[in-house]
Parts: C-alpha cells; structure tokens; sequence
C-alpha cells in the first residue's frame, strides 16, 4: 500500500513546511496561492527525498477548493489535512481578513468533509488569540456562519475597523467551525481539532514583530517559557494530531504558546 496524503494548505509558508517537513511518512500536497511558491515548496521537498506534489489554490475561492480536493482525491488514500493558510492583522484589511482565515477555513472543511475517510485527521490553524474574545450569541452565530451574506457585516459591528481584533474573532471563528463539524467528521470515523500557536518566528510572526515591537516584548515578559516560540515548536504538536497517536482526540483546541494565555486571563481579571 501507498502512503497516506497529507494536503498542506500555506503549504509554502512559515508552519506549513515546518509541519510538512516532520511528515515524511506521507505523500504531500503542497497548496498554496501561486505556482511560484508551490513549485519550489515542492522542489525542496523533493531534494530532501520526500513524496510531494503541489496544487495552486486560493482557498477563498469555491472552484479552487473544489479543484485541489478533486486532485488531492487522486493522490491516494486521505490521511489528513493540515490548514495553515491564512493572513495577520498585517494585511490592514479587516474584509481580506475575514475572507481568508474564515471563510476560506469554511470551504475548505466543507469541501475536504467529501474525501474524509476513517482514521483521517484534519487540523486547522486557530490562533492563542482566539481564546482572547468571549464567547457572545451574535457574533458567534455570524463566526459560525461566515459564508451567510451578512455574517461579515454582522462581525464588523463589533470589529470596526480593528484588523487586530478581526485577527482575534476570525481565530475564535475557526474552534467555532471545529466544535461544529466534529459529530459529522466523527460519524466517518475522521478527527477535526484545531492548534492555537503563540508568537512563532515565522515571516507572518517576524511581520507582526516588526510592526509592534512594543507588544511583542509585553508579550514575551509575560510568557512562562519566556521566549516567543519556534515553528518546529508547532510543527512537532501537529504532527502528534495527525498521527494515530491522538487518536481518541477529536472536536478540541490545543493552546501551544509558551504560557501567554494564562497569564494575559490572570491580567486580565486585576
Ligand atoms: N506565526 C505566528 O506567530 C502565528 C501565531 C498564531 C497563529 N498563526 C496561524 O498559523 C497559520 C500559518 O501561519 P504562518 O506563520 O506559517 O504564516 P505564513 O505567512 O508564513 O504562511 C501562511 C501561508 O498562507 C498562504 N495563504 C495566504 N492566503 C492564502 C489564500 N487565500 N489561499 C491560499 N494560501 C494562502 C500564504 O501564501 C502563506 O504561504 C496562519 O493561519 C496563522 O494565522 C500563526
């Protein structure tokens, strides 16, 4: 028998390769927005004798999605997908936000639900910030619908024009999406979780550095670890909830920043 497909999406970015890289019992799929970044994801892997293939994909469009599933079907026997594509508040566009790291998170769920098979994992790629906002019945009901017409407006209300905090609520948005889609996963005898990363040294992570210094060095005073985290720090922990090790694991949210969260909680409560 093959190996098992593992599709990456930000598969050419900072966790997507860190996590491919510890996955080399799969055959990859690279996705990712150009072909430019795919074709040398691919290429690297292949030098460094992995089983990889590459697919363009913008995740915010349907007939993309569909296509990358359709090509990833072909590949073999599913065994996962590990969702890393997404932007940060870097991009200065509360709508783009919004679009990619939830919507297109709703597509691709959807999407990827029709090749799902026994033992299969899925990990989408929340944020620490996500735990950051409370849980509310209007916008969550907006999170958990992203791809209702009014869903965006509905979230702006609370957002404004605050790419941080629409960063922050699309993050809630994705574990929202996990706890809502683990019964029909489960019933295929698939796994869905999702991974909340803290500060990682990725170019996203640096970005976001460069921008607020300020905030990043709060941040690390107030991390137990006391140090922003690496993407092998990620990559490791993905690799144990694809794996069959995590295999009673299902519908739940891994926190892995270093010990900011509970720190910002008891701040937060002074
Ligand atoms: N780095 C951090 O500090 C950090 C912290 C918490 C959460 N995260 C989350 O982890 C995930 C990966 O982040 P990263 O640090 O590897 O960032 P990165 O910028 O290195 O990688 C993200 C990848 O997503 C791709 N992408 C963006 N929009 C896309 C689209 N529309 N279609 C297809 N691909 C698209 C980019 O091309 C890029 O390769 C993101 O969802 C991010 O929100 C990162």
């Amino acid at each position: 028998m093959g190996k098992k497909v593992m599709l990456i999406t930000g598969g050419a970015g900072g966790l997507g390769v860190a996590t491919g890289n510890k996955l080399k019992d799969y055959k990859i799929v690279v996705a990712d927005y150009s072909d430019e970044v795919v074709n040398k994801a691919v290429e690297e892997y292949k030098n460094n004798g992995f089983d990889a293939v590459g697919f363009k994909s913008d995740i915010t469009s349907k007939d993309e999605v569909k296509s990358l599933i359709e090509f990833t079907k072909k590949q073999g026997e599913f065994g996962g997908l590990v969702h890393t594509a997404g932007v940060s508040e870097t991009v200065h566009d509360v709508d783009k936000i919004f679009n990619i790291n939830l919507k297109g998170t709703a597509l691709i769920v959807d999407a990827v639900y029709e090749i799902a098979e026994k033992d299969s994992s899925i990990v989408l790629f929340s944020s620490m910030m996500g735990h950051t906002i409370p849980p509310n019945d209007k916008y969550d009901e907006a999170l958990r619908n992203s791809l209702a017409s009014n869903s965006l407006d509905i979230v702006k209300e609370f957002v404004k024009d605050d790419s941080s905090i629409m960063y922050n609520f699309t993050k809630r948005g994705v574990m929202l999406i996990v706890a809502d889609n683990v019964m029909r996963f489960g019933k295929k005898g698939s796994r869905i979780n999702s991974i909340s990363p803290g500060v990682i040294m990725t170019k996203m992570g640096l970005k976001a550095a460069e921008e607020h210094p300020e905030i990043i060095n709060q941040m690390l005073s107030m991390t137990a670890l006391g140090r922003t985290g690496e993407p092998d720090d990620i990559a490791d922990v993905v690799k144990f909830m694809v794996s069959k090790e995590s295999r009673f694991m299902t519908g739940t949210d891994i926190l892995v920043d270093g010990g900011l969260i509970p720190s910002i909680k008891k701040q937060a409560k002074k």
